[in-house]
């Protein structure tokens, strides 16, 4: 049976080392550390991440301010709450939550944010940096992912690692810092032909695709490590009759609370054949919010200076 790769456990440990942060980096009275995060519209999930991620400044000590706009909200708009936050003093990260409203055109509201506050690493002038293996702000979960794996020992150097999924939040950044850690990386998306064959030679196994049991047990090799991105939430249980099979504790809390958070990992399939494996939720999401304060606190200190 695999070993859990314990996502709030090492969140903590990095959040604990935010927050002495924090209070080393203000004990001058120096203001706080201050994030922005900018929600359009009202979808479901987007409304929770940002919960996590407010109630996470909260215990570290970052000041946050959440700017909610209507989905109906123009370019415009969105553009002038970039700009002033941009401009603001106390502002030291400024997130833009994704998904946007599709009228919206996402890449460039992301470009618009200074890049000494972009926390979560989407403007060109970080992704070109994380490029060129220089210091910047880079995106959360794939920082989140390679902390995990370092926390518990996994290593890196000289293994394959496949990712599924080409995304710029996990799976462009990820492959790049997979590398700059001297893995043998191969990027996998929706085009990929023999994507099972390919995934049973991985080593290290992520999958970033956001489809509810989309990595069978079958496509591992026996001791892989495998880290689960997907957060996919399932009210209807014939959406997942795996679940019936190889989890059934967590198919009766389907069915007692209506919905069920799952990966893109048939988890109960995968952790028979696997050294490591990360769970959702408690994997890969709590590291997410633990690297945006760890950014938040890295930007704030960039700008003292
Ligand atoms: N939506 C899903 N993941 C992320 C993330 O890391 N940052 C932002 N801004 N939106 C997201």
């Amino acid at each position: 049976m695999a070993q859990i790769l314990d996502g709030k456990i090492a969140a903590q440990k990095i959040l604990d080392t935010v927050r002495e942060g924090v209070v080393t980096s203000t004990q001058y009275n120096f203001r706080k550390p201050g994030l922005a995060v900018i929600v359009v519209g009202d979808n479901p999930a987007s409304q929770v991440y940002v919960g996590h991620k407010l109630k996470a400044c909260e215990s570290v000590g970052i000041f946050s301010k959440e700017y909610r706009l209507p989905s109906s909200a123009a370019m415009e708009e969105v553009t002038l709450a970039i700009d002033e936050l941009n401009r603001s003093q106390n502002i030291d990260g400024i997130l833009v939550q994704m998904p946007l409203p599709s009228h919206l055109d996402a890449i460039n509201l992301v470009n618009r944010i200074d890049p000494s506050k972009d926390v979560d690493g989407f403007t060109p002038h970080n992704q070109i940096r994380l490029l060129q293996g220089r210091k910047g702000l880079f995106p959360c979960t794939p920082l989140g992912i390679m902390r995990l794996l370092e926390i518990n020992n996994v290593t890196v150097r000289g293994k394959h690692a496949v990712i599924l999924g080409r995304s710029i939040i996990v799976g462009k950044p990820l492959s790049t810092m997979m590398l700059e850690s001297n893995a043998t990386v191969t990027v996998t998306h929706s085009h990929t032909e023999h994507l099972k064959e390919i995934c049973q030679k991985a080593d290290i196994l992520v999958a970033a695709v956001g489809r509810p049991g989309f990595v069978h047990g079958s496509w591992i090799k026996p001791g892989a490590v495998v880290v689960d991105v997907g957060i996919n939430r399932i009210t209807n249980p014939s959406a997942a009759p795996y679940l019936k099979l190889s989890e059934p504790e967590r198919y009766s809390q389907l069915i007692n609370k209506g919905s069920l958070l799952v990966g893109d990992v048939r988890f109960g399939e995968a952790e028979q054949v696997a050294s490591f494996i990360t769970p959702v939720p408690g994997g890969v999401g709590p590291l997410t919010v633990a690297m945006l304060m760890s950014n938040t606190l890295d930007a704030y200190r960039m700008r003292k200076k």
